[in-house]
């Protein structure tokens, strides 16, 4: 697996680190305020997991995944929710923790179909950002990382649904997807 990556774009220790930040953060944003942090799945999962054991206030979580209906590598804004949450969201306060925010059009749609469902608040995380791909604009409370356009992967990002379970963020070698 690790052959195939070009550059280590993230270590551990580099994430470790924002991800302690960003837990500290919510932390204190969201004392007293017991909010809901949701994933949209998949690319969230490991994310996820490490920033909640970092958030020190009570809390719960849930997940949602969606899928949108883009083919390759970017989406096409039509976005359908494929698992919504268990419960109700009315007058919660929201964090929805995404993995990656790339064209802005699954986030801005979520948001959009998200407000209309009496939450008291919705919050964006995200752990990676790649503004020079952004389409639609989208608020964004919590950042971990501003990357490169670059085919990145691992902790959590996929190629073709491969190397989620690398440790660190890394650049994949163009000739794994066929490109120069
Ligand atoms: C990724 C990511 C976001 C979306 C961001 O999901 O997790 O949901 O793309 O792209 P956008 O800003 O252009 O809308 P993906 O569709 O790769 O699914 P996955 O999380 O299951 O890997």
């Amino acid at each position: 697996m690790t052959r195939d990556i070009e550059k280590v774009l993230l270590s551990q220790e580099q994430i470790a680190e924002k991800v302690a930040e960003i837990g500290a953060q919510i932390s204190r944003d969201y004392a007293g305020k017991n909010p809901m942090i949701v994933s949209v799945l998949k690319g969230s999962f490991i994310f996820m997991a490490d920033l909640v054991r970092a958030v020190t206030i009570p809390c719960t979580v849930d997940f949602m995944s969606v899928s949108s209906y883009g083919s390759g590598t970017s989406s096409s804004g039509e976005v359908k929710i494929v698992k919504d949450f268990d419960g109700s969201i009315e007058g919660r306060h929201l964090i929805l923790v995404e993995d990656i925010l790339d064209s802005g059009r699954t986030l801005s749609y979520l948001m959009k179909t998200l407000k209309s469902r009496g939450a008291a608040s919705i919050a964006l995380c995200t752990f990676l950002d790649k503004p020079e791909r952004r389409v639609v604009p989208v608020e964004v409370n919590y950042k971990g990382f501003t990357v490169p356009d670059a085919f990145i992967v691992g902790y959590g990002l996929d190629y073709d649904q491969r190397y989620r379970n690398l440790p660190y963020v890394g650049v994949l070698k163009p000739s794994v997807y066929g490109g120069e």
